[in-house]
């Protein structure tokens, strides 16, 4: 029998009634891909109708990461959402969030699935998840990305599936998925190359749990990405450069290490400059997003393989792979982020993990996530677990900010996503500082003198003058000066000319 008789067909609206006000939804969606589509706008109309009628309505919603446009922004806008994890990136959310009427939980994505098996984030009344197909015994063909979405169909309490027919379906051909069993029934992963597989091509659900079956056609929305603007280009080479004397140090070895790239301009440009560098040799990934900029390098030969939890592509680049399954299919395998960004494989791999920060302070700490330590900016993502466990973990940022108001490189982060333990190499378009063998004095130089802005360098090293001797230096009364004259005088040195900010 086909699963479209089997299941209860319902409209979208249809669906919607069935959640209720508390209710805690997990919708399939890593970035945009692979989001659950209609069932979220649903949700966000029946709430708005609510709400004009007085009724309260808002519900607790889990993904396997960001997913803005699909998810994110329709709920935020409609003020249907009281709790989010594990990651985010809407404005309109990181509004309602940074004024606390949206509890988030901003957490390492490999942790998600544990900490749903073992009720942290509480019972999952629902998971909405897209997919290709499901049978009638409930094999779940999933789209364009796996995310916590095998975890969420195991766990909830009942179903919803979307299918949708946009997308290929030869995505089974890359996908890969497994559920880890609870400790201590976990045998080692043998996973000893970026390409193995594990596991089955299909989620599995009780096909008693869904309660509707509705049908799609919409494209991911992922946004394009504005072409490496000058200081990206210039964080590139620095990058490139350092990879390159590594490999002639044999400290890479010849056929090169996994990469992991984060998300964003800077780590698309660096992968664009890397793919384009002759003495680079053709590499593999595994890394937790496949981005636009990978498409072209994997056609030219000069990207081998890729292991990712999401095709975050747009719409025109996902085509050119539908297109080209038998290239495409094999080269790349789409797995569970529980897998994908798993610590023991990313250090068994020796992966080199490329990450975006906002600042680093002068030893080395790294905030990714809190603007003054109070805002949400987005979220750790996956970059804590692979800069922990990388075999070379490096950071990327330019040095300026906001016309040069603010220096990325402080005395102090006001919140640290990956600390001075981890974190070994920080490069701006100034330079690039290995930070590899050096003590804190040594380290706080390095930076200061490669990576920080030249208008920033006197202030920073008259400040480590100034700070308490210890084996750190600080000063806890002027540690934070930046960042209070940022919020009260809207620059971080109010007294600079920054009319020469931009050309250095
Ligand atoms: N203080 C305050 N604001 C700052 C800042 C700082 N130190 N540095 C940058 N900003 C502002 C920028 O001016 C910009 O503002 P705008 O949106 O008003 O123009 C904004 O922050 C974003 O900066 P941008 O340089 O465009 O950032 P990005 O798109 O390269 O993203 C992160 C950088 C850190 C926000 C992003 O990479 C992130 O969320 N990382 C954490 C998650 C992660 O690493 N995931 C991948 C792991 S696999």
């Amino acid at each position: 029998m086909s699963a479209a008789t089997m299941f209860p067909r319902l409209s979208p609206e249809e669906a919607a009634e069935h959640i209720f006000h508390n209710a805690t939804v997990a919708f399939s969606g890593f970035t945009n891909s692979g989001a659950a589509k209609l069932i979220p706008k649903a949700i966000a109309a029946r709430a708005t109708e609510l709400h004009a009628q007085g009724e309260p309505f808002k519900i607790r919603v889990l993904t396997g990461a960001s997913s803005g446009a699909s998810i994110d922004e329709p709920l935020a806008q409609a003020e249907a959402m009281s709790f989010r994890a594990p990651y985010q990136s809407g404005p309109q959310l990181r509004k309602q969030i940074n004024s606390q009427e949206v509890e988030y939980v901003d957490m390492h994505l490999s942790h998600l699935p544990q900490a749903v098996l073992y009720g942290f984030h509480g019972k999952i009344d629902f998971a909405v998840v897209e997919a290709t197909e499901i049978t009638s015994d409930g094999r779940v063909y999933l789209t364009s990305s796996v995310g916590a979405s095998p975890t969420y169909l195991k766990y909830a309490d009942k179903v919803i599936i979307e299918i949708n027919h946009h997308h290929s379906q030869r995505l089974r051909e890359m996908t890969d998925i497994m559920i880890m069993p609870p400790p201590p029934h976990r045998n080692s992963l043998q996973l000893h190359e970026p390409l193995t597989k594990l596991g089955y091509p299909y989620a599995v659900v009780d096909p008693r749990k869904i309660i509707a079956v509705i049908e799609n056609d919409e494209p991911d929305k992922v946004p394009k990405f504005t072409a490496a603007d000058a200081r990206s280009q210039k964080i590139a080479d620095h990058v490139v450069r350092f990879l390159l004397d590594e490999m002639l140090a044999k400290r890479i070895p010849e056929q090169f290490l996994p990469l992991q790239a984060g998300v964003g301009n800077i780590a698309n440009g660096v992968m664009a400059a890397l793919g384009q560098n002759p003495y680079v040799p053709p590499f593999k990934m595994y890394s937790e997003v496949y981005q636009d900029s990978l498409v072209e390098l994997m056609e030219k030969g000069r990207l081998l393989g890729a292991s990712t939890t999401a095709l975050t592509l747009t719409p025109e680049v996902m085509s050119q792979i539908y297109d080209n399954m038998d290239f495409f299919g094999p080269r790349i395998v789409l797995r569970p982020q529980e897998i994908s960004n798993h610590p023991g494989v990313i250090r068994r791999l020796g992966v080199i993990a490329l990450n975006t920060a906002l600042e680093a302070d002068i030893y080395g700490n790294v905030n990714s996530s809190h603007v003054f330590g109070t805002d949400i900016m987005n979220g750790i993502g996956g970059s804590g677990e692979f800069t922990r466990n990388a075999y070379l973990s490096i950071f990327m940022c330019p040095s300026i900010a906001k016309g040069g108001k603010i220096s990325s490189i402080v005395p102090m982060c006001p919140h640290i996503d990956n600390n001075e333990h981890s974190v070994q190499v920080i490069v701006t378009e100034q330079g690039l500082a290995d930070l590899r063998g050096l003590g804190p004095m040594q380290r706080a130089k390095a930076i200061i003198d490669r990576c920080a802005h030249p208008l920033y360098r006197d202030y920073l090293h008259k400040y480590i003058e100034g700070s308490r001797v210890g084996h750190i230096r600080h000063n806890l009364a002027t540690c934070f000066d930046m960042h209070t004259n940022l919020m009260e005088q809207g620059a971080m040195l109010p007294d600079l000319d920054l009319s020469t900010a931009q050309n250095e």
